[in-house]
């Protein structure tokens, strides 16, 4: 078994030409994808946060309800309560309590198609990060620098990381609680003997 796994590898590794060689074991990581060649398809932008700057997810054209004000016309207040249904009928907000956060606490009554700050200020959806910022500093501080949240490709620049609604839904951020995974010995002796029911 062994040596087939081997005499395989040893064919992928043949070349056809020295400069064949040269070329392909002259790239980072020794062959493997850079990170230009990984982040290749996927739309990014440029954002300079402090003294970073690096390349996060486009967000618009994977919202499937954007543009929001191709209904959002007029004020919230005309629009709710024209259907039995709600428009938004899947969104639960489970963040933080009503007291501190609704919808416009994060999304822009004046226009739906962006986000605002706490204090009134414009965000494009592009840059949610920002409005994440305000109440999670130390996760945004990490972020920023790259120990939370995980980098879309390699550490050799261009820099590229995941932003924050990537990873966390923010109608719904945290993550559930798992047990670790366990293996019950008991548990596959009974199976094996068939005296699980
Ligand atoms: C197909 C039409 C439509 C689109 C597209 C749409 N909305 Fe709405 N939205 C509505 C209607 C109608 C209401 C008011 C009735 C209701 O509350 O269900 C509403 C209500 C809301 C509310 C207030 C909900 C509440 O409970 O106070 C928010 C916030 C909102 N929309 C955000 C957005 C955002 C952000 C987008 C784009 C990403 C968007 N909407 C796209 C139709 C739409
Ligand atoms: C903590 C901030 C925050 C709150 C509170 C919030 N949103 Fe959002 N919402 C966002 C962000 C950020 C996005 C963009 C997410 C992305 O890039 O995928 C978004 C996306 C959306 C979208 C488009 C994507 C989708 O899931 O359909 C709709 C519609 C929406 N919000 C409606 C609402 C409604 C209605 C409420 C209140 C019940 C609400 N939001 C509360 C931050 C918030
Ligand atoms: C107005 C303040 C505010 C904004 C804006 C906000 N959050 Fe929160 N967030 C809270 C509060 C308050 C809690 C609940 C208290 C807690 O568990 O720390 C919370 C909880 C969370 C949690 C769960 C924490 C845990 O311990 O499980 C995550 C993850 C999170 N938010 C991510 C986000 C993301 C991502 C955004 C941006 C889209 C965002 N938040 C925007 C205030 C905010
Ligand atoms: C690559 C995915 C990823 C990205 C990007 C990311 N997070 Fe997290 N975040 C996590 C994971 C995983 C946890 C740990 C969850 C747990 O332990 O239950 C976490 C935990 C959190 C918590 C809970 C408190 C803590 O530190 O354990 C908050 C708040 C939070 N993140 C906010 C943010 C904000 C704000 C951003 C953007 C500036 C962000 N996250 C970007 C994956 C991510």
């Amino acid at each position: 078994m062994l040596i087939l796994v081997l005499s395989s590898c040893k064919k992928e590794g043949e070349y056809h030409s020295v400069s064949d060689k040269v070329e392909a074991e002259g790239k980072p990581y020794h062959g493997k994808l850079t990170s230009d060649e990984l982040l290749a398809g996927t739309e990014l932008i440029e954002i300079t946060e402090g003294e970073h700057t690096f390349l996060i997810p486009e967000r618009e054209g994977q919202i499937k309800s954007f543009a929001c004000i191709e209904c959002h016309i007029k004020p919230l207040s005309n629009m709710k309560g024209l259907n039995e249904k709600k428009a938004h009928w899947d969104i639960q907000l489970n963040h933080a309590n009503g007291e501190i956060m609704n919808c416009i606490t994060c999304h822009n009554a004046d226009d739906m198609n962006s986000l605002n700050t706490l204090t009134g200020k414009n965000i494009n959806i592009n840059l949610s990060h920002k409005v994440c910022a305000q109440c999670h500093s130390s996760q945004f501080e990490d972020w920023k620098g790259g120990a939370h949240g995980k980098k879309v490709a390699g550490w050799a620049p261009p820099r590229a990381s995941m932003t924050c609604v990537n990873c966390h839904n923010p109608h719904d951020p945290s993550f559930d609680t798992r047990w670790p995974v366990q293996f019950n010995t008991q548990k596959a002796i009974e199976r094996e003997e068939g005296l699980d029911h």
